[in-house]
């Protein structure tokens, strides 16, 4: 072959490699200003091809629609700073009113509460996402989808009704993944009416800078309680991975994600996981040491540490099943949530990314619901990697995991481990009209493209997200 010709063909070769290369490193570059409605691809689930864009509500409409006066206020203030652990450790992160973790709120079921936010120095922007409490859509604190992010110096109103009791927590959803990490998160616990004699505490796991805390100490946090006290201990898990839970003492799991389980037995001798932004409450009779994961509250006198458990506690198979929570004989709309990874480009980037249903970000589905329908997700993991779901504005009940129903009490969840090679099966009514948020609670994984949403038709959104917006929620 003639040198001219040889040099010819490597030319073709290089542009027949190069051109789809090139198409799918343009493919995966942002605008520096978009919708989430415009991202992807619809996915109907086998149900109605209701149509999504036409000008229905607005998410910034879908708001509390209760207008009588407040319960609870708070006032929280964001700021970038360093602020010291017990130990004398500084973190380099943000506060809210001047700590980390923020201020616990505190609400009884029925209570409006609304928080005011003031961001004072937080360079990129904050908002405030109430994990796990089903609030109106405006209220959701997703920036650049329900909201812009609040800028410095900005201030902004969240409102809504508790409907609810349980554990829950909330923290910026803006650039999630750092700032949740750095500090910007709290407590939110929705008390029941009654006044029980229970002693009540919150046992918020934290890891700063790689240092593990308990309610932002180092050290084993201690109650005072006379011995016998029956004691409710919240464990919130606002890390990145699961953390394991137990007790030297039988204790009983009260609730997961807010919700209560039905007849909860003794455990004796087995750990709970508790996934990334999940919530369990135990039930532990003082004296008790609680340890989570390398952290530990005690309460009363210490009854000195337990090795961990070698046994799991399976919630699928705890407490009683009662009357079944939600009919699912014939599903309006079936989703399928397959994790995997592959080679591709995110944002231009090259690199091994999270995909779903084989899509890399942002060319992922908006799984399309309308109000009313019922809902199956099967969520299936071959990506080698445990990945904590957390569905926005719902909760959902565990049908089954890989293919064996769940046989214990209704597991109604928000947050949800399904670790490699597992297939998790959840349904849930769609009653709460919005966009939401599907995405993985361990936020790096998040900022690397492991996010979708639930879209219900007839709703838009007048935000938008890219560099233009200022508005990064992962
Ligand atoms: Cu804890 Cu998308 O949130
Ligand atoms: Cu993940």
């Amino acid at each position: 072959m003639r040198p001219q010709y040889r040099l010819l063909l490597a030319v073709l070769a290089t542009a027949a490699l190069l051109g789809p290369l090139a198409y799918m490193w343009q493919n995966s570059r942002l605008p520096a200003s978009y919708s989430v409605m415009d991202m992807g691809y619809v996915d109907y689930g086998g149900g109605a091809r209701s149509a999504h864009h036409q000008a229905g509500v607005s998410v910034a409409d879908l708001v509390e629609p209760s207008d009588r006066a407040a319960d609870v206020t708070v006032d929280l203030v964001a700021r970038e700073g360093t602020f010291k652990l017990p130990s004398g450790l500084e973190v380099e992160g943000f506060t809210f009113n001047g700590k980390s973790p923020g201020p616990t709120i505190t609400a009884t079921v029925g209570d409006l509460v609304e928080v005011h936010v003031r961001n004072e120095t937080v360079p990129e922007g904050v908002s405030v996402h109430w994990h796990g409490i089903d609030v109106p859509n405006a209220e959701d604190g997703v920036a650049g989808v329900t909201q812009d992010a609040i800028r410095r110096g900005e201030d902004y109103t969240y409102r809504f009704v508790v409907d609810h009791v349980g554990t829950y927590w909330y923290h910026s959803h803006q650039v999630a993944h750092s700032q949740v990490q750095r500090g910007l998160f709290g407590s939110f616990v929705v008390l029941p009416e009654r006044d029980d004699q229970r002693l009540d505490v919150a046992a918020l796991a934290h890891t700063y800078a790689g240092v593990p805390t308990l309610n932002g100490e180092e050290e084993a946090t201690t109650v005072t309680a006379p011995s016998g006290q029956v004691t409710r201990v919240r464990v919130t898990n606002t890390d990145n991975s699961s953390v394991r839970v137990w007790s030297g003492t039988p204790y009983r799991v009260l609730a997961v994600d807010g919700y209560d389980v039905n007849k909860p037995t003794p455990v004796e001798a087995a750990y709970v996981d508790v996934a990334a932004g999940g919530r369990v409450d135990l039930e532990v009779v003082a004296p008790a040491r609680v340890q989570v994961g390398s952290t530990a509250l005690v309460v009363g006198s210490d009854p000195g540490e337990v090795e961990e458990p070698a046994e799991r506690l399976d919630l699928l198979g705890y407490g009683s099943p009662g009357p079944p929570p939600l009919d699912v004989t014939s599903p309006d709309r079936e989703f399928r949530y397959a994790i995997g990874r592959r080679p591709g480009f995110v944002s231009g980037k090259p690199g091994l990314w999270w995909s779903i249903n084989g899509h890399l970000w942002p060319n992922v589905p908006m799984f399309l619901v309308d109000e009313g329908d019922v809902v199956v997700f099967t969520i299936k993991n071959t990506s080698g990697d445990i990945h904590p779901m957390h569905l926005h504005g719902h909760h959902a009940v565990v049908l089954s995991r890989d293919g064996e129903p769940a046989t214990g009490s209704p597991l109604w969840v928000d947050s949800f481990d399904v670790a490699n090679d597992e297939t998790v099966q959840i349904a849930f009514v769609a009653d709460n009209p919005g966009i939401w948020m599907d995405h993985c609670h361990n936020l790096n994984h998040a900022a690397e493209g492991l996010v979708a949403h639930l879209m219900y038709s007839g709703v838009t959104t007048p935000y938008l997200l890219g560099s233009d917006s200022g508005n990064e929620p992962e």
